[in-house]
């Protein structure tokens, strides 16, 4: 085409200039094609074990207010004042992306007056969380958990429910970690624990070994110091009080309960003086998952919780005691071992392959028939040639091919092929649900 010609057919295309991608979002995380099958393990395995055991689900919005973290995670936390993504929004309210479930669960206990429901109330809650932490393998900006908690329920009886359902769940995904188990005591014995520890850490030789965020938490939360990462942090940590020879006499006795009943059902733990968990509300029983490792650092824990009887009251309700856990899916998802998943996923009874636009049409209406008459069928219809149905079948270890093509379209038949033994038959159209249906129960 000349230029001239070119000119009075429009405007010419200028060339796009080339666009560069845009990335994720640093520390988060795309969950990719084949990734589900992981994720549905763990995740059916649990809704359905929580509700044997009678846990209600539950949601909480992924956005509350500022000050609802302040008034419960703890205001010298890690998680408020170095995590939080917060902002204020155009009303000049202070907001924040959730960065645990506790603190909304109890809101939403208190604002809706779940204390009138039948109590203990065992609530199961899985959604996303945000924490602006530094990211590496198992610690992502945003992260997934399944938490746990029961309300009105005072005593050991709680934590013994929790402890041995993290147990059953672990025991389910094939996952070899150990619970570490620890008391904080309560307001009246705590105090005494503290003081001794402010001393053992205020000693000119131990004070000057400290890091500088643990300087800080001597003034502010003395008890963190047990928990830090630091290495000659860890090493002092080792010869400190210990929180359990300064317990009070009743919360001495909650913690031999929960123990005792550990005991009996033959679940193993590891009584762990140095756990303190890195969240203001907990009283007397706190406890961790953790994979046992062999190095000095502490590994990164696959869930925790505790006893939180002073929460409800201190977010304004009425005094409720509670206890409560929660798992982190990523870190469980590092430690699963692909063949437990390959084995739980279900295997279809029918794959449904069609040659052609007529037979993909009516492929389609009786996929929906099978469907209707309870058999899991698969389909690939964005497929054109039999090999690569077929071969998608064989991936999905499926007993049954059915092919239908332009012959079987018009003769009103299709193809049955026995996928174990390779053999084919033809077969009435209108008799292959019945036929189905017989020899999958016989099968099965
Ligand atoms: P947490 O120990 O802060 O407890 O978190 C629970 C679990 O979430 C951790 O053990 C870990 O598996 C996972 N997790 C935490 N942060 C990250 C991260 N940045 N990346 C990946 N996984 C992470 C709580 O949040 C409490 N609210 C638990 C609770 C429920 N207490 C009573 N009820």
């Amino acid at each position: 085409m000349s230029k001239k010609n070119n000119q009075l057919s429009g405007p010419t295309i200028q060339p796009r200039p080339a666009m560069r991608p845009i990335h994720r979002v640093k520390g988060m995380k795309d969950i990719q094609p084949g990734n589900y099958d992981a994720w549905n393990f763990l995740l059916r395995s649990t809704f359905k074990l929580a509700e044997f055991h009678g846990f209600e689900r539950i949601d909480t919005p992924v956005l509350e207010s500022f000050a609802l973290y302040e008034r419960s995670s703890g205001r010298t936390s890690d998680i408020v004042t170095k995590e939080m993504y917060s902002f204020v929004d155009k009303s000049g309210e202070r907001l924040a992306l959730r960065p645990e479930a506790t603190p909304g669960i109890v809101r939403a206990y208190i604002e809706h007056g779940w204390f009138n429901l039948p109590q203990p109330l065992k609530t199961l809650w899985y959604g996303p969380l945000f924490r602006r932490d530094k990211p590496q393998l198992g610690r992502y900006r945003q992260h997934h958990q399944l938490n746990f908690d029961i309300f009105g329920e005072a005593g050991p009886w709680a934590e013994i429910q929790l402890l041995f359902l993290i147990h059953e769940l672990l025991q389910d995904w094939g996952i070899k970690a150990q619970i570490d188990i620890n008391s904080l005591g309560c307001a009246d014995c705590r105090p005494n624990y503290t003081n001794e520890l402010v001393k053992y850490y205020k000693e000119k030789k131990h004070r000057e070994q400290l890091c500088p965020d643990c300087r800080r938490r001597l003034l502010k939360n003395p008890l963190r110091l047990l928990d830090c990462k630091e290495p000659a942090c860890i090493a002092l940590a080792q010869d400190a009080p210990q929180i359990i020879d300064y317990l009070c006499g009743p919360c001495k006795e909650h913690l031999v309960k929960v123990l005792e009943f550990l005991d009996n059902l033959g679940i193993q733990y590891n009584l762990n003086s140095q756990l303190v968990r890195g969240l203001d509300y907990y009283d007397r029983t706190v406890f961790e998952v953790v994979m046992p490792s062999a190095s000095a650092q502490r590994p990164l824990a696959l869930g925790g919780g505790g006893r939180y009887d002073h929460l409800i009251e201190s977010l304004g309700g009425r005094p409720t005691p509670a206890c409560g856990f929660a798992l982190g899916l990523e870190r469980l998802l590092l430690n699963l071992e692909p063949h437990k998943v390959a084995a739980s996923k279900e295997r279809p009874d029918v794959f449904l392959a069609q040659l052609g636009e007529g037979p993909r049409l009516k492929s389609l209406r009786l996929f929906e028939e099978l469907r209707q008459a309870g058999l899991a069928v698969h389909q690939s219809f964005t497929k054109e040639s039999l090999k690569g149905q077929l071969a998608i079948a064989n991936q999905l270890k499926v007993k049954y091919t059915l092919i239908l093509g332009q012959k079987e379209l018009l003769d009103g038949t299709i193809l049955l092929r026995d996928m174990e033994s390779g053999s084919q038959e033809v077969v009435d159209l209108k008799k292959i649900k019945p036929i189905l249906l017989k020899r999958l129960t016989k099968t099965r």
